[in-house]
């Protein structure tokens, strides 16, 4: 038997994904469009119609190989931001590129400095890759507690720090001055990795500028979000200093990206429509959700988020993230069970995406149908 060499990659934990709906429709006999998909934060109007046109139209030349640094996407990129192309790097999803960086920035014994809870993908890679997640708690409420960051960033200078803004699990959103702040505490040893999946949610610019002003900092953004192209998988990181760009053209697989993912990415790009729709729809029905699940005694919703999710608390002690998760899922609610899907960030959370209104309406039904049950019980 031909044995796995890296000790880390042994004893891996693989990611957990969100269910998909036929799984749901077909075991508790639900209509499949009555499902309510809400645990992979995916685009409830689905793809970029632009980018759908440019791949379904195009003469893709699937037996020739792409141009292997994606350039026409990377010039696209960087006209929509005011940057180089130089200044850009694609990847298979913004998973793709934090994988560049992680083994670009970092070495096997070095810290990786992130949140707890936070996006899985940082210590699952970090640690396939021999690298020591080291953890900043959240305070209540996923408060960000910025000095805590910058203490531990300062104690411990790790090689590579994350931030997701907004943050996931929380949606909470830190502020350009505090992210300012840990740009200077990083100094020349640690580089900045500010991860945009969700920005566009926030109705904020965002950080790609801050760029301009510190040389250690990379911004990383996705496709799969806002612009519906999950299933295609394009990601990109953007730093103005272009030296930090280089090393991870040079580490990522030389043909990472295929034709439509180049194709429809330059199309996306430029879909601000679809953007805007998109945006309107997830900052109405966050109102709408949050408004609907107030006053409820065994739940609570998180304050706060600014994202296309929130967190559901489940203040029921007789119940837990499990419990709950399986309860929606038999009333066609999938979502993200917190104890499964993020580490540190215990039972008593469930990450629920915002969405079209009548999967919201099924999700503020099964809540509360929830809440009655155990009431009555
Ligand atoms: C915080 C965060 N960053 C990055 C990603 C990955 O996005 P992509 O689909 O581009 O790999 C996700 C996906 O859910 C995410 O939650």
């Amino acid at each position: 038997m031909v044995q796995v060499v890296s000790p880390t990659l042994s004893a891996k934990e693989a990611y957990t994904p969100g269910l998909p709906r036929e799984f749901v429709a077909e075991r508790f006999g639900i209509a499949i469009d009555d499902v309510a998909k809400l645990g992979s934060a995916e685009n409830p109007f689905g793809a970029s119609p632009k980018a759908r046109a440019a791949i379904e139209g195009a003469p893709l030349k699937l037996d020739i190989y792409p141009e292997w640094s994606s350039q026409l996407l990377r010039t696209a990129i960087a006209r929509k931001y005011g940057f180089d192309p130089s200044s850009v790097v694609c990847g298979a999803g913004e998973t793709e590129v934090i994988s560049f960086v992680l083994r670009a920035f970092s070495a096997p014994g070095d810290a990786v400095l992130m949140y707890e809870p936070c996006f899985p993908i940082y210590h699952i890679f970090a640690e396939n890759e021999n690298r020591v997640p080291v953890y900043v708690p959240m305070g209540p409420d996923f408060d960000l507690v910025v000095d805590r960051y910058i203490a531990t960033l300062r104690a411990g200078r790790p090689k590579v720090a994350f931030i997701t803004n907004p943050h996931s699990p929380s949606g909470r959103l830190m502020a350009e001055a505090d992210i300012r702040r840990i740009c200077e505490a990083a100094g020349k040893e640690t580089l900045v990795v500010l991860d945009e999946a969700y920005i566009h949610f926030t109705e904020t610019t965002g950080g790609i500028e801050l760029t301009r002003d510190f040389a250690n900092l990379i911004v990383l953004r996705t496709f799969s979000k806002a612009f519906g192209l999950a299933g295609l998988r394009i990601g990109f990181g953007i730093a103005a200093n272009a030296e930090l760009i280089r090393p991870l053209l040079n580490i990522k697989p030389t043909w990472n990206m295929g034709h439509a993912q180049v194709l429809g990415g330059v199309a996306a790009i430029e879909d601000d429509e679809h953007v805007r729709k998109t945006v309107k729809l997830i900052v109405d029905m966050r109102a709408y959700v949050a408004e609907r699940l107030a006053g409820l005694n065994r739940f609570r919703m998180v304050p706060g988020s600014r994202s296309n999710f929130f967190l559901l608390e489940v203040l029921d002690p007789t119940l837990d993230s499990t419990k709950v998760f399986d309860e929606l899922l038999r009333r066609g609610v999938i979502v993200k069970d917190g104890s499964v899907s993020f580490r540190g960030l215990g039972d008593r959370y469930l990450r629920i995406d915002v969405s079209l209104q009548k999967h919201m309406d099924r999700l503020i039904w099964a809540v509360k149908d929830i809440e009655s049950g155990i009431s009555s019980r």
